[in-house]
């Protein structure tokens, strides 16, 4: 979807009316995560990619020290005093940017007033990370109005604590930091204990990347990730009582493992079953692992062995983090039959959401053929494919005047 600026400008004006020099325009992209998952929280590697998809935001600053937004999901306008900023169910979208406001305020940075207003084409709730999007092109904005020179990484990490602290969702920092440090055409290999990154140049020449959405809503996302989390700690004091040195799951090299699973084994049955949680740190040690290997394979133009990291993260998804699920797991099947398909794996939390998909160009099209028709057969549910692109993170756009015309 490319966006239309002179139909959304009288939608714009009609909520914010005055005058359009005074209003500022900015981008972030939603992104999808090509492999390592649930390793952030665990000080994993991660290697998403930023999405030519997102989140776009206008903004006119008020002088009365109020916040009001709006997005063109809804008719709703909500109003909120400057000094007035907490979480509330009835404020709705708005959290995420409020939640934004909040965490910049205690860190001395005061945003006056603003008119808000939101749009975009990312499918909400379906694992692009539509509200870190949201999350992170408000805290480029505010930053850039107030002058508070905050770099990209403190703005992820600020957009990350709304999310932690305000909304009360308890992700880790994958999606913040790379819709904001995202670049076109690179992938993020970034380590989430010490949050040191590199660039991936994504040498993929005659494939394409196709996100298929399950259109299952992640209804068990919230409570199953945090039951995740919770193994994962339990793992990790187990591990320590033997090896304190280890700061985190992801730590531990796949060749230390067939030392510290007979002690996890031993260990682990006090409490949580022990089976369990040997395979959720299988899982996180091994994903780490494949996420590293995945960033030099891509950089090398490796491309085949790269898929087949992407199908094993997917198996061991499904199979020791237990994240997949049928409609997921229906999707991946069909694209590993798929003719022209390279690699294919859930994508984000899990529990339905989205899969991605390295696919031959010149079999994309018969790839979304054969993946619908043997998805509505196993579900009876229609997916959606996007044929992405990878853009730039969060940016700040030219004047709305220039774009209007
Ligand atoms: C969600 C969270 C991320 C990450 C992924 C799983 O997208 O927001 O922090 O944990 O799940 O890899």
């Amino acid at each position: 979807m490319s966006i239309h600026w002179p139909d959304l400008m009288d939608r714009i004006l009609a909520f914010s009316p005055g005058d359009t020099s005074e209003l500022r325009a900015y981008f972030a992209p939603g992104r999808v995560n090509l492999i390592g998952e649930h390793t952030d929280y665990n000080g994993g590697y991660v290697l998403p990619a930023a999405l030519t998809m997102g989140t776009w935001l206008v903004v006119r600053p008020r002088p009365d020290r109020r916040f009001r937004f709006a997005t063109t999901f809804s008719d709703r306008v909500v109003e909120v005093s400057a000094d007035d900023v907490q979480f509330r169910p009835e404020q709705d979208f708005a959290n995420y940017p409020l939640g934004v406001i909040d965490v910049l305020h205690r860190r001395g940075v005061d945003a006056p007033g603003m008119d808000l207003f939101f749009f975009g084409n990312l499918p909400v709730g379906a694992g692009l990370s539509s509200s870190a999007s949201v999350e992170v092109v408000t805290a480029f904005a505010i930053n850039d109005l107030t002058g508070a020179h905050l770099d990209l990484e403190a703005l992820a990490v600020i957009a990350q604590q709304a999310e932690n602290e305000f909304v009360g969702v308890n992700c880790g920092v994958m999606d913040q930091f790379s819709i904001a440090m995202g670049r076109k055409d690179m992938a993020l290999s970034l380590n989430c204990l010490t949050l040191a990154y590199q660039l991936v140049p994504v040498h993929a020449d005659g494939y394409r990347l196709v996100i298929a959405n399950s259109n299952v809503p992640r209804k068990l996302a919230g409570s199953k990730y945090n039951e995740r989390r919770a193994e994962c700690e339990a793992a990790l004091a187990i591990v320590k009582r033997r090896f304190p040195e280890i700061q985190a799951l992801a730590e531990i090299d796949p060749s230390a493992w067939p030392e510290i699973e007979p002690w996890l084994r031993a260990e682990g049955g006090r409490g949580m079953d022990a089976d369990v949680i040997v395979r959720r740190a299988r899982h996180v040690v091994m994903e780490s692992h494949r996420a590293r290997e995945a960033a030099r394979l891509l950089e090398n133009g490796q491309i085949e062995a790269f898929g087949e990291l992407m199908n094993a993260s997917h198996r061991s998804l499904r199979d020791d983090y237990e994240v997949t699920g049928e409609a997921l797991d229906a999707l991946v099947e069909a694209a590993w039959e798929a003719e022209g398909c390279i690699g294919s794996r859930m994508t984000g939390a899990g529990f339905g959401g989205c899969t991605v998909s390295l696919v031959r160009e010149d079999a994309v099209e018969s790839f979304t053929r054969h993946v619908e028709t043997a998805y509505r057969k196993a579900t009876g549910r229609t997916p959606s494919f996007y044929v992405t692109d990878i853009g730039d993170g969060v940016h700040a756009l030219p004047a709305l005047d220039a774009l209007a015309r």
